[in-house]
């Protein structure tokens, strides 16, 4: 259940505080889903309700950047990614004896200038999403044969919420944006609350 719920709406919830603090990425991110060719009357029809849901979330670019610098900003589940040495070994000059327990410091590559610079790391910037990076420079999800089982689910699961909340909805700071947000370690890492406004489109 941690794995497979918490995971999601925590991300969200991440996805929801950025998105009310960055009013420019938010309406590009409603752009994007405003040209997406789904006519509304269809989702009655739970065939084509599917269908037009994985197309729809395959084709776009920006929600797959916008996405990617929640997780990037936001690896919530960083605790979990260790190894055990199953034999003694040496990376870097670093002696590790068998049975050593390692843990990754994905904070530390995913807030690295080096590795996601230009742009200021610390800065919410979906574009630098447009260019190639290391491939150990981005580890939400883990690395190598023991990574994260439903990465692909999540992935389409959040995008696919995220199209049908903001088709409807814009996303504005609430009062308590800031001083509630306050991250935690827990089973992920967590907000405490995000606040949030949301406010129907059409009105
Ligand atoms: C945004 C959502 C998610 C994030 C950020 C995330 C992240 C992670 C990470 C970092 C790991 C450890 C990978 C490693 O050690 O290299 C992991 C493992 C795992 N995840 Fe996820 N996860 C997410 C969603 C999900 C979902 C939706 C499911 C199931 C439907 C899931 C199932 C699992 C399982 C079963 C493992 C253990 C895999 C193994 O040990 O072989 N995760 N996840």
């Amino acid at each position: 259940m941690a794995a497979g719920y918490e995971t999601t709406s925590t991300a969200l919830a991440y996805a929801t505080y950025e998105l009310a603090r960055h009013p420019e990425v938010l309406h590009k991110l409603q752009a994007e889903i405003d040209q997406l060719p789904l006519d509304n009357d269809d989702m009655s029809n739970e065939e084509t309700k599917k269908y037009l849901d994985y197309d729809i979330v395959a084709q776009m670019n920006y929600m797959d950047m916008f996405v990617s610098e929640v997780l990037r900003m936001y690896p919530i589940a960083n605790t979990v990614i260790q190894r055990r040495a199953s034999e003694d070994t040496v990376v870097q000059g670093i002696q590790i004896k068998k049975g050593t327990l390692v843990q990754a410091d994905v904070y530390s590559v995913h807030y690295d200038r080096e590795l996601w610079g230009p742009e200021d790391p610390y800065v919410f910037f979906p574009e630098r999403h447009q260019t190639k990076r290391h491939p150990m420079a981005y580890l939400p999800f883990g690395a190598g044969p023991r990574h994260c089982i439903g990465m692909r689910f999540a992935l389409i699961e959040m995008k696919i919420l995220l199209v049908r909340l903001l088709r409807e909805y814009s996303i504005l700071p609430g009062e308590h944006l800031e001083s509630k947000f306050n991250i935690r370690e827990r089973a992920v890492i967590t907000p405490e609350e995000v606040w949030v406004k949301l406010v129907k489109r059409s009105d």
